[in-house]
């Protein structure tokens, strides 16, 4: 502090009495104290994270599901009362999925909707061994090498957990640290990725294993509240399996450096906490009530992440007139107050959703058709998978060739609680055509056009 205050000291003097070359001495020395000043903070700083690769799950053809098929299997199997087909059927055409999304197994071999425990096992195993055994053989990294396993599925909740199950069938080490994230929604993802990087600041030399899935099985809402009906439509099964590492050795071999991770939430907020609910509906139906302030909640917690964000990665210039903005009397948050992000970002990759929350996002942020390309595709291609669905974005982007050394790439999740969180990747190298990749055999036929359907599935009255 007090060679801070003579250096101000002197500075004055020099300003007032001495000559400009004096100054020029000063502002030199001033410089090096601020190079010096960075130098040993980086050295305090934490240690570097690297993603070194991810695999998405692409489940067997024989699970893929158009629309059509689905209400054929939905009346064939007679579990949705007869009077929300119409719903469903309207919900559906507007919701942004396309034809070839999956289901899980049951939905194609059973002829009644009686889920048991086994069969939602069946769903998340062939989920996580499927991208887990990808995830290894691309990087061949042995399974007795990660000291850490992260898994998070929202729904489905066994004893012995996820993590347990993945121990097990990888037969990893008995020191693991392991974590089941439950209950924490399409968010969960970036949350373990957030879990994950803490761990690896205090455990050197490790590999962290993240698995992010969902589990549909035995979660069909089979009741009559209009509200609790978007999760029969939207979502749809899938997986990812992610690699983080904090060797230094890694660094040549991994595809993106973490850069950031910011975690939001309005839980304290009754209207937050309760927009989307996991409920019994009257009938004593269990369900997940989404209701219609879902879309101004979601853009409210996401625009505290985005100005948290904006003041770590957007160049001066941006702050500048952002602040200048805020600072304007009479100004509340609103949409108009959100800085331009293009400048500091390649690849923007938002959690699916829905289309509807697809929408309000590229409007508030102004970002372009083409910056929206990756997360329209992949819910048109894959629908809402969930956690996972960043990946398959990423994986999408991966699979254009788009992803050149140096991109920043922002992955953003949001879900139930309210949470969001962004995760700012760095590409290490340019990223080459892969065949692992889940569009590798198809990206060729995508962007697909999407029908511009305006559809307002957020219009119906809550159940309560
Ligand atoms: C679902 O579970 C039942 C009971 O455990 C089993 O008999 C059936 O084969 C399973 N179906 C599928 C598709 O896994
Ligand atoms: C995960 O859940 C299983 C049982 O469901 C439990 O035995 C284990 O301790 C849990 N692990 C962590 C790290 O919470
Ligand atoms: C909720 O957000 C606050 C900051 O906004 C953060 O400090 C806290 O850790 C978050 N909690 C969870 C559970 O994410
Ligand atoms: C996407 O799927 C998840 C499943 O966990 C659900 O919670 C979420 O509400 C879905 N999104 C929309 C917009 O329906």
């Amino acid at each position: 502090m007090s060679i801070i205050n003579l250096n101000l000291k002197d500075l004055l003097e020099f300003l007032t009495h001495h000559s400009c070359c004096s100054v020029m001495y000063l502002a030199f020395f001033m410089c090096l104290v601020l190079i010096l000043l960075c130098f040993v903070m980086n050295k305090r700083s934490s240690c570097k994270v690297y993603l070194k690769d991810f695999a998405c799950y692409k489940p067997p053809p024989s699970q893929k599901c158009s629309k059509e098929l689905l209400m054929k299997q939905v009346r064939r199997m007679g579990y949705i009362p007869e009077e929300m087909l119409d719903f469903m059927k309207i919900i559906m055409e507007g919701c942004g999925l396309g034809d070839s999304t999956y289901l899980p197994e049951i939905f194609f071999k059973e002829s009644y909707y009686n889920p048991s425990m086994k069969n939602s096992t069946r769903e998340v195993e062939m989920a996580i061994f499927g991208s887990v055994d990808m995830l290894l053989a691309k990087t061949d990294v042995k399974s007795e090498d990660i000291g850490i396993l992260i898994v998070n599925c929202c729904i489905y909740n066994p004893v012995p957990s996820l993590s347990s199950i993945v121990i097990n069938h990888y037969k990893l080490r008995e020191n693991i640290i392991s974590y089941n994230l439950s209950g924490m929604g399409c968010s969960a993802g970036l949350v373990a990725i957030g879990l994950a990087k803490q761990l690896l600041q205090v455990h050197h030399n490790s590999y962290a294993l993240i698995v992010s899935t969902e589990s549909i099985t035995g979660n069909c809402y089979v009741g009559k509240d209009r509200s609790k009906f978007f999760i029969n439509c939207l979502f749809r099964a899938g997986g990812a399996a992610i690699l983080l590492s904090n060797r230094p050795s890694d660094h040549k071999h991994s595809k993106y450096q973490l850069v950031h991770t910011i975690h939001t939430n309005t839980s304290t907020s009754d209207q937050c906490y309760h927009s989307i609910f996991r409920e019994e509906d009257n009938a004593g139906i269990v369900g997940v009530t989404i209701n219609k302030h879902l879309v101004a909640t979601a853009i409210a917690t996401i625009e505290r992440n985005i100005i948290t964000l904006g003041y770590l990665i957007l160049p001066m210039q941006e702050k500048v007139v952002y602040i200048a903005r805020k600072l304007l009397p009479s100004k509340t948050l609103s949409l108009n107050n959100i800085p331009n992000f293009r400048k500091a970002i390649d690849h923007f990759l938002p959690h699916v959703g829905g289309k509807v929350v697809l929408d309000q996002l590229q409007k508030t942020l102004g970002f372009s058709e083409d910056n929206m390309e990756a997360s329209r595709m992949t819910l048109f291609r894959y629908g809402n998978t969930s956690s996972s669905s960043i990946w398959y974005e990423l994986a999408y982007v991966e699979a254009k060739g788009r992803v050149k050394r140096g991109n920043r790439v922002w992955q953003m999740a949001f879900g139930s609680g309210f949470k969001c969180q962004s995760v700012i990747w760095r590409a290490i190298k340019t990223v080459d055509h892969d065949d692992y990749n889940p569009w590798a055999d198809e990206i060729v036929g995508f962007p697909v056009i999407l029908e511009d359907i305006e559809t307002d599935p957020f219009s119906f009255v809550p159940s309560k």
